[in-house]
Order: structure tokens, then sequence, then C-alpha cells
């Protein structure tokens, strides 16, 4: 017999994101399993207080995760197929884990739920990995949508995401080189790439922590705001340990 996978998307960090579907997905959990990151004591409070408020009770799994090696996936030299693959073995390191915790936690015909920042469709492996783990225990995912950190960040700001007809795209630090930055959303970029790649008078919508009380936003031509930004980074990421941030670039 298979078990249920409920995908459930907890938006990133207010726990007012929190949908119906998710905290009826919640309760309706055997286990609700998190990927412990080293580093992560905010983000796993923020979660245990999710499910303290909305579904108390159901047993919380935290899975250590196991090791990245963050050296092997930055620079811009690093060939694609090598960085695809070194994720690739990360995330089988993670399904095996996580294979063991549901065994343990999880009786056959049950549910095993995951709490996933923000949206589980946005740069995030939870359905990747789980369909690695369904290769030995068999699950059929549910996924219950959640807020992104994309639609934190122009809740925050009140804006728009398009221009009138326009597309936006959204991509990485990494990437951004790549992109003609007239309309970029950027996330998980531990560099302010935007230094390297826009314009004094293109437009930054930025925002950190956004949904928790630490929330930072600056916007402005990034000829004005651009160092503001990267100063109000450092110094938050010195105080507090971590730090999540996103950012929308738009060329006027
Ligand atoms: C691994 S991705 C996960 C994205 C997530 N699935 C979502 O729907 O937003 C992590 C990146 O999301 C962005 N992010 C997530 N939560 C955030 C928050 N509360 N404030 C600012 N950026 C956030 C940052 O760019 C961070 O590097």
């Amino acid at each position: 017999m298979t078990r249920t996978a409920l995908v459930i998307g907890i938006g990133a960090g207010d726990p007012g994101h929190i949908t119906v579907g998710a905290i009826e997905a919640m309760r309706a959990a055997d286990a609700l399993f998190v990927l412990d990151k080293p580093n992560a004591g905010t983000l796993t409070g923020i979660r245990q207080e999710i499910v303290d408020r909305y579904a108390p009770g159901v047993p919380v799994v935290l899975v250590p995760d196991p090791p990245r090696d963050r050296s092997a996936e930055r620079g811009a030299s690093r060939p694609d197929g090598a960085y695809t693959a070194h994720v690739s073995d990360w995330h089988d390191a993670r399904a095996a884990a996580l294979a063991t915790a549901i065994v343990e936690h999880v009786l056959e015909g049950g549910s095993a739920g995951f709490l996933v920042w923000g949206d589980p469709s946005l740069y995030d492996s939870t359905l990747r990995v789980l369909e690695r783990v369904a290769a030995t225990v068999p699950l059929v995912p549910r996924v219950i949508p959640g807020i992104t950190s994309v639609q934190a960040l122009t809740a925050a700001h009140a804006i728009l995401l398009n221009r009138v007809g326009e597309p936006i795209h959204i991509t990485t630090g990494r990437r951004l080189h790549e992109d003609d930055g007239r309309n970029t959303v950027v996330m998980l970029d531990a560099d302010c790439t935007f230094r390297a790649t826009a314009e004094p008078t293109d437009h930054i919508y930025w925002g950190a922590y956004l949904g928790t009380p630490d929330e930072i936003l600056i916007d402005g031509p990034v000829g004005e705001v651009g160092e503001r930004i990267v100063r109000a980074r450092a110094e938050a990421r010195e105080r507090h340990g971590w730090i999540m941030d996103v950012y929308l670039l738009r060329r006027p």
C-alpha cells in the first residue's frame, strides 16, 4: 500500500500566509517532516511556530539535511553539467534520509506532510526528492500551493510583478548575467550580482526576511540605493547569522 505525500506550501515567513488548504493538510498528516539544515535555527523555529499555531499535536520530525559541498557549486566557471551532477548526488542523499524517516513515522496508507518554504514549485527540491523517495517507498504526492517570496516581495512594495503586456523573468544570482535585466526577479543571490549587471538607472525593489518581524525593504535606482542594499544585507546577515533576500530589477 502507498503513502500520501502532502507537499504543503507554508508561505515565505509570515504565519498569516498559510492557506486554509495548508492548515487542513497539516492536520491530516500523521507526521510533518522538515529537512533540518545547519544554521536554519530561525527558519525551523518559524515552521515550528506554524505547526504549534495551526496543527498542534501533529508530530514534527526533523530530518538532518545531508551536508552539501558549497565550494563545489560557486563560480561562473563551473560547468553546468558538473553543477547538476553535484545537486543530483545531494538529492539522492536527502531522499535516502527521508525514506528512512517516513517508514519509521508513517504507516502504509498514512500521510506524510512536508512543510515547504513559500511554494513547492519555485526553487525547491522537495517534489524532486520525493520522486526519488518513491523509488523505494511508494508515495503519491499531493501539492498544496503556498505564497512565494516573489509574491511577498511585490506585496511588501505594493507593486505589480509585470508591466502591461510584458513578460517577467525569474532567475538566480548565478544566472543573472545571462538576463536582459528588463523585468527580472532574482533569488538565491548571495553576491548582490545586480552590481555587475544592472544599469544605474534600473529600479531595484529589494526585500529581506519578508513577512517576518525583521523584514527590510529598500527600493530606488540601482545607482542611488545599490550600495545601501549591499551594506544593509551584510549588516543584517552578520546580526542574524543568515539572510534570505529577493529583488526585482526593472529597466525604465
Ligand atoms: C530555495 S529558494 C525557496 C523559494 C521558495 N520556494 C518560494 O516559493 O519563495 C530560497 C530563496 O527564496 C527567497 N526567499 C524565500 N523566503 C524569503 C523571504 N522571507 N524573504 C526574502 N527572500 C526570500 C530568497 O531569494 C532565497 O534565497
